[in-house]
């Protein structure tokens, strides 16, 4: 079968022009610039990439940000403290803290320090259970992307079967709310795989869609696969290779070359679901600034 890749970076670039129209709209009117604050603790790898990711596409699209860092040995009071300052400043909209933080600190306790209100990543439980019950909510990012990714390239999800593999609060579990809720991006048939199902394979021979997020290298392989389906890979590997400038090569969690010639529709690794996930932050943080969901 031929497939067709679902473009995240194309994508994100049209999405991004869209923002960036409507903030010269808004301060053109007078309105207020948004404003993303990131807070980023030690210096690991991955988060640095992220983050930067985060701060660039920020100027891209006319949006203030601000990065406040902290080294690895920073008190949970001390986290905690700085986020509170940054709840009560009304000129900033938005706030993530990159995870995963030091094990000394509670992820939760940090979690629930953030205002639901600059809650632009959708981790808050304030904000968890109000999507989840359909009530107007910040979407975590990388279930958000994803959503847009299939609407923009009309993939029917209703009535489908969709099978999420991977139940983490950030991706799993929201996705498969989001795809089984009530609306015109949803109304999926939802089976939500991990590590403990006993016949992965069989369930993911059945699936109309395949969400690949349990963050093991290749895990989703040719033979998982229903001849048409769609895969979206949210995994990101770096791995050495000796056919690339810097050494490294990034790969995802479904194994591309044997997999996608199966499918309708598939996400590269790099380029697929990473660039949609970093563009939904940014319409988080413009829904923020207009006071859209919170007064
Ligand atoms: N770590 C991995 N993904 C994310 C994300 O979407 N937001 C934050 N804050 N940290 C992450």
């Amino acid at each position: 079968m031929s497939y067709q890749l679902l473009n995240g970076k194309e994508i994100s670039a049209q999405i991004k022009n869209e923002i960036a129209e409507e903030v010269k709209q808004i301060i053109a009117t007078g309105g207020k610039q948004p404003h993303l604050a990131a807070i980023l603790v030690g210096t690991d790898g991955a988060s640095e990439t992220y983050v930067a990711g985060k701060v660039k596409s920020c100027k891209q699209v006319g949006f203030k940000s601000s990065l406040f860092r902290f080294n690895n040995s920073v008190s949970e009071d001390e986290l905690i403290s700085k986020i509170k300052e940054i709840n009560a400043d009304d000129n900033i909209d938005g706030l993530i803290v990159q995870l995963p933080i030091p094990e000394h600190i509670s992820e939760n306790k940090i979690i629930e320090t953030i205002d639901p209100k600059k809650d632009v990543d959708g981790f808050h439980p304030v904000n968890i259970g109000k999507m989840t019950i359909g009530l107007p909510a910040y979407i975590s990012a990388t279930p958000k992307g994803i959503s847009e990714l299939l609407k923009r390239n009309n993939i029917e999800t209703s009535g489908k079967h969709c099978v999420v593999i991977g139940r983490s609060n950030i991706v799993g579990k929201p996705v498969s709310i989001l795809l089984s809720q009530k609306n015109e991006t949803g109304n999926a048939t939802v089976t939500l795989c991990h590590s403990r199902t006993k016949n992965l394979k069989e369930i993911t021979l059945q699936a109309d869609i395949i969400i690949a997020a349990i963050g093991k290298l290749e895990f989703v392989t040719a033979d998982m696969i229903k001849e048409g389906a769609v895969v979206v890979d949210v995994g990101i590997h770096r791995v050495k290779s000796d056919k690339t400038k810097s050494g490294w090569k990034l790969k995802g969690d479904v194994k591309f070359d044997e997999v996608a010639p199966k499918c309708s529709y598939i996400t590269p690794v790099p380029g697929g679901v990473g660039p949609m996930t970093i563009v939904s932050l940014l319409q988080n943080t413009l829904i923020a600034s207009k006071k859209e969901i919170y007064k």
